[in-house]
């Protein structure tokens, strides 16, 4: 008998429209909005995890009625939420194919974790899996100043693959407003992911 796991996998599209994405507790929750709204615009599959600090943050900085399910509110069959303790969430395991992991934001204590293979949840646990398969892991490290810790656990991740994009505002295509910032910023991450995009206007275009 099928299980409602196994439901859930066979309704995904194809593996190169599945994109992971994990929401730690750092500040910044609103790349992660604006990044699944936009996939889930463009008909990506998203499989999202939220730690509970990740939770905590997006409620002091959303709004505790903003809830990431309601992110999926033209798309919501496409958003797929599993609880960060759920580590039989499909990208646990190696033999399920995605196109790549986002971790945005990336708090200090994940990119530690995920930096020394430490599965506390399953979005340290599909980091794990995303390095190993060597498949795209974008990390979104929010924090400042930078500790020698934190500086050496993101040169860890680098080395093992991962793309470390700290959200960092951009001035040269002149933004107007927080939001062109944000788009700045999630257009970069779909960049690493070789998502066709135009959320800002390049250099020289
Ligand atoms: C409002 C708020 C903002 C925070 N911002 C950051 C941050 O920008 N960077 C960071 O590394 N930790 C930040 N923290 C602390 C983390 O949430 C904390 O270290 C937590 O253990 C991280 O757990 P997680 O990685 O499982 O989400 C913040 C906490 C709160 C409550």
């Amino acid at each position: 008998m099928a299980t409602q796991q196994s439901r859930q996998n066979a309704a995904l599209g194809a593996p190169e429209r599945r994109i992971v994405i994990g929401v730690t507790g750092a500040s910044g929750v609103v790349h992660a909005q604006r990044l699944i709204e936009f996939l889930l615009a463009r008909e990506f599959d998203i499989l999202l995890s939220v730690s509970r600090a990740g939770r905590l943050v997006m409620a002091e900085e959303l709004g505790v009625s903003n809830d990431p399910a309601s992110w999926g509110a033209t798309h919501g069959e496409r958003l797929r939420i599993f609880p960060e303790k759920d580590f039989g969430a499909p990208f646990c395991s190696g033999s399920f194919r995605f196109r790549g992991m986002v971790v945005i934001p990336a708090s200090m204590g994940s990119v530690g974790a995920i930096a020394n293979g430490v599965t506390i949840n399953n979005i340290h646990r599909g980091a794990d899996v995303a390095l190993k398969e060597r498949l795209p892991l974008i990390v979104v490290p929010r924090e400042t100043p930078l500790s020698v810790i934190h500086l050496e656990n993101l040169l860890t991740l680098a080395r093992a693959g991962a793309v470390i994009l700290p959200p960092t505002p951009a001035f040269y295509q002149h933004p107007r407003t927080l939001d062109d910032q944000i788009d700045f910023v999630v257009s970069r991450v779909l960049d690493a992911l070789g998502i066709d995009n135009q959320l800002f206007k390049r250099w020289s275009e």
